[in-house]
């Protein structure tokens, strides 16, 4: 038998993990920074949240969901995304009754069942926040303020394009639907059969079309914009004004509608050139009807997820040099009286706070100061049968390769040593 994982999925290595990390902490600071909480909900849940919610002719309720027989027959679905999900848990938990504004983060991998290539998996990794209870639009500019924060403080704001547009309300879409119907239906020759298709299901869906043929017909479709309500259109004007109070820097893509139907008024992406067609990093929007569409009570809501295996590719490529786990010190001894005394010694380092490898296996001192070496250990403690029987210890500093001896008993105090 030879074990593989699935196509589509993938393992992240120890080397690439610091980096992970990293990036993580970063945006747990920032979510808190905004006031948010995490919350950590199932990868498992019933399939109607998401039929309900994603809608019917979504491209991920229509053909990228995980979905199976629970063994009482009950149908289940491994999450897509964490929009839904988390709004199942706002509602079953009665957040609203508790806060009138909710704000909730989480992280944690999703599964669609799509094409795999650079950027796009079956399991993939998620970052994402959700703001329960409020329609104001200083809660959307506060939301897209602190996306791209994330990328600012990760120094990626040079290399992402924050795009913005209003979707307005059902009814908004409803004619502007009728609008594009009218508009692509003489042209239907010109566009591929994905958008033929989505003429009769889904028209809105055809302006985020990506190929090359339908783009000249799609770039002189009717815009969204002019079918937007007085209020729909007050609330994206005062969006715009506050990002720029802010200094946030976008543009406004009217074709941008989204993939997924519980989206209201406010919609936005955050690009970047340097990944190739997967290019979105980071999306999201306004969504005032779902929690009430799974049954809740009438609750307005805006949030955002960043996937995290783009960002990581988009950090690499910024920032290429190597992210490595931090050793202080490697301990090295040798012979079995040794051996005993450096896991003695690697313990109370450890209790010090300090990184530490203990060489158990009996290798030389050269073969151990070579892997103290590899893994980039700051210092190397070098203990043999001469330095016990003297009750001292070497200390290499490894950038300056000079050693220095101290007493054992020094090991009590050690940070002091190296600090
Ligand atoms: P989404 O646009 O479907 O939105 O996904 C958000 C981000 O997840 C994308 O911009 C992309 O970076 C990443 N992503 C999506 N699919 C894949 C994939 N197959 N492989 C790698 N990365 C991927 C949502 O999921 C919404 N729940 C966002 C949201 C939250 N809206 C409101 N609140």
């Amino acid at each position: 038998m030879k074990v593989k994982s699935i196509r589509g999925f993938r393992d992240i290595l120890p080397e690439e993990i610091k980096r992970w990390h990293f990036i993580e902490e970063k945006c747990r600071k920032i979510f808190e920074k905004y006031g948010f909480s995490e919350i950590r909900i199932p990868i498992l849940e019933q399939t109607d949240i998401y039929t309900s919610g994603l809608g019917d002719t979504s491209d991920i309720v229509s053909k990228e969901m995980y979905t199976f027989e629970d063994r009482d027959g009950t149908s289940i679905t491994l999450r897509p995304e964490g929009t839904a999900g988390v709004v199942r848990s706002f509602i079953e938990n009665s957040m609203g009754k508790k806060s009138p504004v909710n704000k909730l983060y989480y992280s944690g991998m999703m599964f669609r069942h799509e094409r795999p290539q650079k950027g796009r998996y079956r399991g993939f990794n998620q970052m994402g926040a959700e703001c329960f209870g409020s329609e104001s639009a200083y809660c959307d500019a506060d939301i897209i303020s602190m996306l791209w924060s994330i990328f600012s403080e990760l120094e990626l704001n040079n290399h992402v394009k924050l795009e913005i547009n209003s979707i307005g309300t059902s009814e908004d879409r409803a004619k502007f639907r009728e609008e594009l119907v009218n508009y692509f239906e003489p042209q239907k020759d010109n566009l591929c059969d994905d958008c033929k298709r989505k003429l009769d299901t889904n028209p809105l869906r055809i302006l985020d079309c990506k190929v090359e043929t339908c783009l000249t017909t799609i770039g002189k479709a009717p815009s969204i914009l002019d079918f937007l309500s007085i209020d729909s259109k007050n609330h994206f004007e005062k969006i715009k004004f506050l990002l720029e109070k802010i200094d946030i820097p976008f543009t406004v893509n009217p074709k941008i509608v989204r993939g997924l139907d519980y989206y209201t008024d406010t919609v936005f992406e955050l690009t970047t050139d340097k990944l190739g067609s997967q290019n979105a990093v980071g999306a999201g929007g306004r969504y005032d009807v779902l929690v009430k569409q799974l049954g809740g009570p009438d609750t307005p809501a805006v949030g955002f997820a960043i996937g995290l295996e783009r960002l990581i590719l988009l950090h690499e490529q910024v920032f290429p040099e190597e992210y490595r786990q931090n050793v202080d010190i490697y301990v090295a001894s040798l012979g079995e009286k040794a051996l005993n005394e450096g896991i003695y010694i690697s313990n109370i380092l450890r209790k010090q706070g300090l990184n530490v490898e203990y060489g158990f296996d009996k290798k030389s001192f050269k073969s151990q100061l070579k892997r103290a070496n590899k893994i980039n250990a700051k210092y190397t403690i070098i203990i043999g049968e001469d330095e016990l029987d003297r009750n001292v210890f070497k200390l290499r500093n490894m950038k300056l390769s000079e050693e220095k001896e101290y007493s054992l008993d020094e090991i009590e105090n050690f940070i002091n040593l190296i600090s």
